[in-house]
Order: structure tokens, then sequence, then C-alpha cells
């Protein structure tokens, strides 16, 4: 079952309790469904722009100039899943089949091993696929990706390899915590434990590892792969090896809630309560929720906000606030609120026809490297596209 289908269904399961206590805002919803409208018709409009076989990276407004990439680069399963999520929404079939026809040469990754972003790359292109029309195939294809994956485990260290380092090095970012939902979903349809187990040693020493007293994240650990000892502690995107990039802390919000729904064990619910807590008592979140690249930049508060982190934000904290008591529920509800409202003003959304027809302006990919710098990513339209469904699917269950 895919991310949004078994929380959906998660909902539904719970008692209706949170209607009594979280009023929603009508205009929001009316919003969304605007949103998805626009949406719709941005993503056709980029589809016209790609190249034969490449995938939408950014584009920059300021030249007009797209990058696009192969089916290898991290983030190709974001554009054919976004497109699936909007079908679902419009049930416009030109959407569907645009995301047929980039699936096609997404393919071939299932058996890529040099990655660790097979998560990203085939859970959200093929995994709503499977999801909106399961078939054999779809399955074949995400077991394949699941057991390249697994390849990447080193059990002295207990972690899945994100990046090939140095002989004796083995680098592990807290973006890996997203690949997991593949590993958990290979267990389920299989029966075979090996996912699993692999998944939950991830997390747990990510836990051990990765985080500081006060709940934030590295960006970046290297352990020794011989030992599991670890190394450094350092940053790659991020402003300082010390500070706290923005989307690393998402990715770990979203990937501990997601790892808490797939084991419902209360560690990793505990996990992203004080991932929670550390975003939102954080003094450098601005009131609009919309974080800046890094919780440290030098420069707040005129640095650069990252869309692309509010949206996974948004999304994770929807899943979140139904796992937990009704005053943090609320709390986290709220936040998903403020920060959907924000991203649907013009200040982040794209007029229609422009952007390139990408859906979010201003999102960082790579501060330091000065690679993406406030752009539209597809990963912020993912995950906002994402979040709204989450929104609209909880005010369906909760209140009607
Ligand atoms: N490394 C993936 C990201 O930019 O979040």
């Amino acid at each position: 079952m895919k991310i949004v289908g078994s929380f959906f269904i998660a909902v539904c399961l719970c008692t209706q309790s949170f209607a009594q206590v979280i009023k929603h805002d009508k205009n929001l919803l009316r919003t969304i469904d605007k949103n998805f409208i626009d949406a719709a018709a941005q993503y056709k409009f980029l589809a016209k722009n790609l190249p034969p076989d490449k995938f939408p990276k950014t584009y920059f407004p300021t030249t007009g100039k797209y990058e696009f990439s192969n089916s290898g680069w991290w983030c190709s399963g974001f554009y054919p899943g976004t497109l699936l999520y909007l079908y679902q929404q419009t049930k416009d079939t030109a959407l569907y089949n645009e995301a047929m026809r980039i699936l096609v040469p997404l393919k071939k990754e299932q058996f890529n091993k040099r990655t660790h972003d097979l998560g990203f790359m085939m859970y959200c292109s093929f995994g709503n696929a499977n999801m909106i029309r399961p078939s054999e195939e779809y399955k074949e294809i995400l077991l394949n990706s699941a057991r390249s994956l697994s390849t990447r485990f080193n059990p002295n260290v207990g972690c899945i390899k994100s990046w090939d380092g140095k002989p004796g090095e083995f680098i592990v970012i807290i973006d890996n915590m997203m690949n997991l939902k593949l590993l958990f979903w290979a267990t389920q349809v299989t029966g075979d434990s090996s996912f699993y187990k692999i998944a939950v040693s991830h997390a747990n020493t990510t836990m051990k590892n990765h985080f500081r007293a006060d709940n934030s994240s590295y960006h970046v650990l290297n352990y020794d792969s011989a030992t599991g000892a670890v190394q450094q502690k350092k940053t790659a995107q991020g402003y300082a090896n010390e500070s706290a990039w923005a989307r690393g802390q998402a990715w770990g919000l979203y990937g501990y809630t997601e790892t808490y729904r797939e084991t419902k064990d209360k560690k990793y619910l505990e996990q992203a309560n004080k991932i929670a807590s550390f975003i939102l008592s954080n003094p450098n979140l601005p009131a609009d929720k919309i974080p800046y690249w890094d919780f440290n930049a030098p420069d707040i508060p005129n640095a650069l906000r990252d869309a692309s982190a509010a949206a996974v934000m948004a999304s994770a904290f929807l899943e979140l606030s139904d796992y937990v008591d009704k005053q943090l529920a609320k709390k986290y509800f709220k936040t998903a609120e403020t920060i959907l409202k924000n991203l649907s003003t013009e200040k982040y959304k794209a007029a229609t026809g422009a952007n390139g027809g990408f859906i979010l302006q201003h999102g960082v990919g790579h501060m330091p490297n000065k690679t993406e710098v406030d752009v539209p990513l597809t990963y912020g339209d993912y995950y906002f596209v994402e979040a709204m469904e989450r929104y609209k699917n909880y005010i369906i269950v909760n209140v009607n």
C-alpha cells in the first residue's frame, strides 16, 4: 500500500476524535481544489518542454532555462509521482498517460545498485502507479528496487550506504530515512523479513548517531565500514557542520513518522516528536512556518527560504498529527495548515504558465555548491501535492 493510501486507511481506522478539536479552514480546502487544477495545467505545460527521456530537475526563472536529468538522478521519480497524484485528484487522463510515458525510461533503475535513492526514485513513481492500478509488473519492479537497495546495507555499520566514499569510509546521510518505505513494502508483499530488518537497523543506527542533544540532525555521517565507528559528523548541503539544514530536519521528521507507521514501535514516534519539537520551538522558524534553508543560516532574517523543506514538513506533520494526543495533534495540524496556506500564495505558488511549469517557487537545492538556489524543485512540488492530498483526506475522514 502506498504512503498516502496506507495513511488514509490508518486515518479511517482511527476514532474521529480530532473533528471536534481541530477546526479546519474551509477556505484552504477551496484553495487546495484550485491548486490541483492549476498544478495540472502547470504539469501539462512542463511536459511539453521535456526533451525525450529526460526528467525535470529545475528551471531558472531569470534566464528561462531548464535543467533536466537522466533517470539515474535521485529526483527522477518525483515527476511521474506528482503526475499520478494529480491524476488521482483531477482524473485527467493526459496526466496519467504522461506518467506512463516517463515510467518507461525510469524502469531500468530497478537494477541500479550505485544509489541509495531508490525509495525516492522508484517508490514515489512506481509505488504511486501501483497504488492506482496494481500490477505484477510494478510489483516486480519495486521488489527488484528493494533488492538493489538492500545490497548497500553493511551489517558492521547497521546502515545502508548513501554515498560511495573513499575506501574505508561509509557515508550515510539523514535523507536516507526516506528510502526505508520501499523496504517495509517489500517485506509486506513477500513475507521476507530481511528487508524489514535492514530498514529497522538503519533507523536505529541513525537514531543513535545522527542526532544532537537538541534533537536536530547532522546531514552526513562517515562511519568506519569495518567497525561501524563514527569517524566524522558533518554537512554537505547545510550552512555548517554544526548547523541544522532545514530539509535534513524535514527528511528526519518524515522518515521517523513513516517508520513509526510501518513498525508501530513507539520509539520512532518519540523521535519524530522530538524532531517536531526542535523545528517548532526554534526561534529561527518564521511565523509563516516556511523555514530558512538552514535554521542557522548567518543572514537570517534575510536568508532564503526553502519551500521544498516546508512542503515535506507539511506532509509529515499531517500524518504525525494522527498519532499523538489532541493537543499535539492540533499543533501539528495547524502548522501544516499554515504552511499550505502560505505555499498557496503568489509568493510561493507560481502563476499558471510561469516558473517553467513547476508548481512552487523558491526552493534551495544545494547552497554550498551554489546550485539550484532559489528555484523550483521537483521534490518541492511532489510533497506539496502529497500534503494537499493528505489534508483533503484528513478532512473527508474526520469531518464528513
Ligand atoms: N540530498 C537530497 C536533498 O537535496 O534533499
